[in-house]
């Protein structure tokens, strides 16, 4: 997720794009750049954040009443100057700006190559403003005509601004699954990801839908058309009533809430270019790099903290279910001071949001000096540990604000889902039949998971129940074992009442002595794996008049007898159910934090990147 600025009309342009990049930081920061257009196209582009490139740009002649400029996400290439937009066409005419990704960018580039382009940076972007260059250049087209016949060739999201040297008085901009809204001034006109950078300028805007695009002319004003037809196309215009803060979270009350709700775009963008169901194949370049050292392993450990340590524990499962790889999983704070033995060839899974958590680097160092092969999962491109790895996976969900790590933790959960699959049918533990099923499947779930959602009811009314409660417990078993942990993990680091997960089977050593009608117990127990001790498990739990909250299939009618309160989810295979259940802990867990009046996005002494021990 990147943010784009762009501005053209009477008014110096780089005050505007300087601030509304400000204002996007919070949709991705390791780089950001801009292009003033007085005749001339001028490029200043920096690594780290919008302040670095201010401070790069000083005193520099930014003399110019049309511009654009860009903050970026990293999701191709490296997070670097050369990598960051603007991105310029060979020759310099063009130049543009891109939040998205390009899928057929590979192929896109070749041809490009073998007509004599060479390239810069190692990004989707770049080949993408090169390809329109060409397009204009053999078709002699004008700017609008080139854009459109280009983008009919793309495959991917984007939403992007171009601007050209030789027709100066106009930006042309186009989307397709990135956001892009124009703000209408009185002659003057801004382009951006959200409302926020032009709000103090124009509350008139039009939101672009999929397939738009339009010419923003400085006299002529903005024509809407679509990249199918050159047809003018009557696009509606809003009066704007968000205030700057809602806007940033994307209309949604806290940025946690917003990225419970990114969730299934979070999935399906890490899915992108990967999980390829219709030919029942999964790439995963990263994963071609060390497969040798994979399908040798005698073991893989997985090293990680907290959430990431969470979606870990539900790699081993599905790796050890799924490819019958021995795993183990160890927190990294514990792994890096314990004298562990770790063999050559043993292969790392690193898991971490951030990239930057100090003991999960640290660890990572440790089993590279030992000789073990890497393998990195990471939500940020070129941060720490992600360049100590040999090989990785990015999860793409886009930044994640939240202290609480929510679409990371599903987006996580996906790239080792993916990752056992892979292996699985490499190594023959998967018969071709079940590995295409389970593909085709494994596709559906970012529409379960928004449909899902949509039953957020029933969470709000249960976080009015628990809410005033000192303790609770989730349970589960096979695969839900971790996702209680994960659930208990939400709901005390930012409602602060204790909660625990544990084994559902575990109960009887111990536990059981704490159930009375003082605690919910939250039980996760989809109708797979082995549903029929779990009933026996929620049935102990109820002998001892236990305050159970279930979360079930629909057509469970065992449990349903038995809970005081269900929260329902859609049924899918064993291995797939962490994707969903986690979705109705995530969302009692914020309810309750906010009925109890906690300060969601930043709980009370939590970092979202712990960098230090
Ligand atoms: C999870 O909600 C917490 N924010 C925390 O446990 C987090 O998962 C942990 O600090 C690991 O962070 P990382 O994924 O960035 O390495």
């Amino acid at each position: 997720m990147c943010g784009i600025v762009g501005y053209i009309g009477d008014q110096q342009a780089y005050p505007i794009v300087i601030s509304g990049l400000k204002r996007l930081e919070y949709r991705g920061y390791d780089s950001a750049g801009l292009c003033l257009n007085n005749g001339h196209l001028r490029v200043f582009k920096s690594m780290g954040k919008v302040s670095d490139l201010e401070n790069f740009i000083g005193d520099q002649d930014v003399q110019a009443t049309a511009g654009m400029g860009h903050t970026r996400w990293a999701t191709h290439g490296e997070p670097s100057d050369r990598n960051a937009h603007p991105h310029a066409s060979a020759d310099g005419d063009l130049v543009l700006i891109h939040n998205g990704i390009i899928e057929n960018y590979a192929a896109l580039k070749e041809l490009l190559i073998g007509k004599g382009y060479t390239f810069i940076g190692e990004t989707d972007t770049e080949v993408l403003v090169n390809f329109i260059h060409y397009v204009k250049e053999i078709n002699q087209y004008k700017l609008e005509e080139a854009i459109r016949t280009a983008l009919r060739e793309v495959v991917g999201a984007f939403a992007i601004v171009v601007m050209s040297r030789t027709e100066s008085n106009k930006m042309v901009v186009a989307k397709m699954g990135s956001p892009l809204v124009i703000g209408l001034g009185s002659d003057e006109y801004f382009i951006a990801s959200d409302a926020t950078p032009f709000l103090n300028y124009t509350k008139k805007a039009i939101y672009l839908e999929d397939g738009e695009m339009a010419v923003v002319h400085r006299r002529k004003g903005v024509r809407v058309s679509t990249i199918a037809s050159s047809k003018t196309v009557e696009a509606p215009i809003h009066q704007l009533k968000m205030d700057l803060e809602s806007i940033e979270r994307g209309g949604y009350a806290h940025f946690m809430l917003k990225e419970i709700y990114e969730q299934p775009k979070a999935i399906q963008d890490t899915f992108r270019g990967r999980l390829l169901p219709d030919e029942g194949v999964i790439r995963m370049e990263g994963l071609d790099q060390i497969k040798d050292q994979l399908l040798k392993a005698d073991r893989i450990l997985i090293i990680a903290c907290g959430t990431s340590w969470h979606s870990g524990l539900v790699g081993e499962y599905l790796l050890e279910d799924l490819a019958r790889i021995p795993v183990e999983v160890e927190y990294a704070s514990e792994f890096r001071y314990r004298n562990p033995i770790i063999r050559a060839t043993d292969v790392v899974i690193a898991v971490s949001q951030s990239g930057e958590t100090a003991d999960t680097l640290a660890a990572v160092k440790l089993a590279k000096a030992a000789g073990a092969t890497i393998f990195g999962i990471c939500n940020v491109v070129g941060s720490s540990i992600a360049r100590e790895t040999h090989a990785g996976a990015y999860t793409h969900a886009g930044p994640e604000i939240g202290v609480a790590s929510t679409k990371a933790f599903t987006a996580q959960v996906t790239v080792l889902t993916l990752m056992a699959l892979y292996l699985g049918r490499a190594n023959g533990n998967l018969s071709e039949e079940r590995y295409r099923a389970l593909c085709l499947e494994l596709a559906e779930i970012p529409g379960k998971i928004a449909t899902m959602l949509e039953t957020d009811g029933q969470t709000i009314a249960i976080a009015k129940k628990i809410k005033e409660y000192s303790n609770a417990l989730y349970l589960g078993r096979g695969y839900s074992f971790p996702v209680a942990l994960e659930g208990a993990l939400k709901l005390k680091e930012i409602s602060y009442i204790h909660a625990e997960g544990y084994p559902a089977a575990e109960m009887k050593h111990g536990p059981i002595a704490l159930i009375d009608d003082n605690m919910p117990v939250i039980v996760i127990a989809p109708k797979n794996g082995h549903y029929d001790k779990i009933v026996s498990n929620v049935q102990e739990v109820h002998a001892r008049k236990g305050y159970i909250i279930a979360i079930i299939n629909t057509d469970d009618t065992e449990i349903r007898k038995v809970a005081k309160h269900v929260i329902d989810i859609l049924p899918s295979s064993e291995c797939f159910s962490p994707l969903l259940t986690t979705i109705p802990l995530q969302l009692l867990s914020y309810h309750v934090a906010v009925l109890r009046g906690c300060n969601v996005d930043q709980p009370r002494n939590l970092a979202k990147s712990v960098t230090v021990e």
